[in-house]
């Protein structure tokens, strides 16, 4: 059991204010799906969090301790996977070696060259648990899918077993097949880990989620997914770009929100 607190805070990005008075708690193990469309601040939010962003107000607390800006300390809770969009994916090494590096790096004192079998055994523990095929293992990055990719960033992010798992629109870079099958293990995580993954797609985890938040630089709605994910509240934000077919409601990742024409 994990609990994160975001109380009230204000996040100012140059002249702007990008959060506003954002709050809210939860609780883990479980799935958080933060929505919101495209500026609406949140991967302001996970910086934050993440201590890398200090808030002009308000305070970040895990499991009473207060983090607010401090990395180091909130790097004993939390593993992130960043957005894709803007990263080099042509790293030149392998998923094997990405998740070891990880491992390695943490390490406090030298000489880590002891530590390469160790490090070697919890990178292919990690990698069998998010479900990297072995022979995906030692094959360099840029050859894997979109999925594989993603896989390999989220052991990477678990190598040290944290209780939090923050991931910033971890499907947009992967294909409709590969999405559904990374949503299963997504959901088999939030089982023991606090999850709190940005999407544009709720159904996607829709059956895992536990929380939803709706931001749009202050909280528009938070709550069960019932209560948040309905035509109206939905609408307040997306506008035009929310389409409801039956009783689902869907987010379109193409429409522009507001039809110019
Ligand atoms: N480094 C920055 N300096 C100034 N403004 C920023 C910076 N990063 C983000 N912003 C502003 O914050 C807004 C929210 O950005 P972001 O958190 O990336 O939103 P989202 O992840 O929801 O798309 C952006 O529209 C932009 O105006
Ligand atoms: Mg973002």
């Amino acid at each position: 059991m994990v609990k994160l607190v975001v109380d009230r805070i204000t996040v100012v990005l140059g002249s702007e204010v990008v959060l506003e008075d954002v709050e809210f708690e939860v609780s883990g193990p479980g799935l958080v799906q933060v929505l919101g469309p495209n500026g609406a601040g949140k991967t302001t939010l996970f910086n934050t969090i993440l201590g890398l962003i200090k808030p002009v107000k308000g305070r970040i607390l895990v499991d009473g301790v207060d983090v607010t800006g401090n990395p180091r300390l909130v790097g004993k809770y939390v593993g992130y996977v960043q957005q894709f969009a803007g990263i080099g994916l042509e790293f030149p090494i392998t998923a094997l070696e990405l998740v070891a590096g990880a491992y390695l790096l943490r390490q406090q004192k030298p000489p880590r060259l002891f530590k390469r079998k160790t490090a070697l055994k919890r990178a292919l523990e990690v990698l069998k648990k998010v479900g990297l095929e072995e022979h995906a293992l030692n094959k360099p990055l840029a050859q894997l899918s979109g999925g594989q990719k993603q896989r390999a960033f989220i052991a990477r992010a678990l190598v040290f077993d944290p209780p939090i798992l923050i991931m910033d629109e971890p499907f947009s870079a992967v294909d409709p097949h590969g999405r559904v099958e990374l949503a299963k293990m997504v959901g088999e995580l939030a089982k023991e880990k606090l999850v709190i993954i940005s999407s544009h797609d709720p159904t996607l985890l829709i059956e895992y989620t536990s929380k939803v938040l709706l931001l749009n630089r202050r909280v528009i709605a938070f709550g069960d997914p019932d209560e948040v994910l309905r035509e109206d509240t939905l609408r307040k934000v997306y506008g035009s770009a929310v389409l409801v077919y039956a009783a689902h409601v869907h987010i379109s990742d193409s429409c522009p929100p507001r039809s110019k024409y």
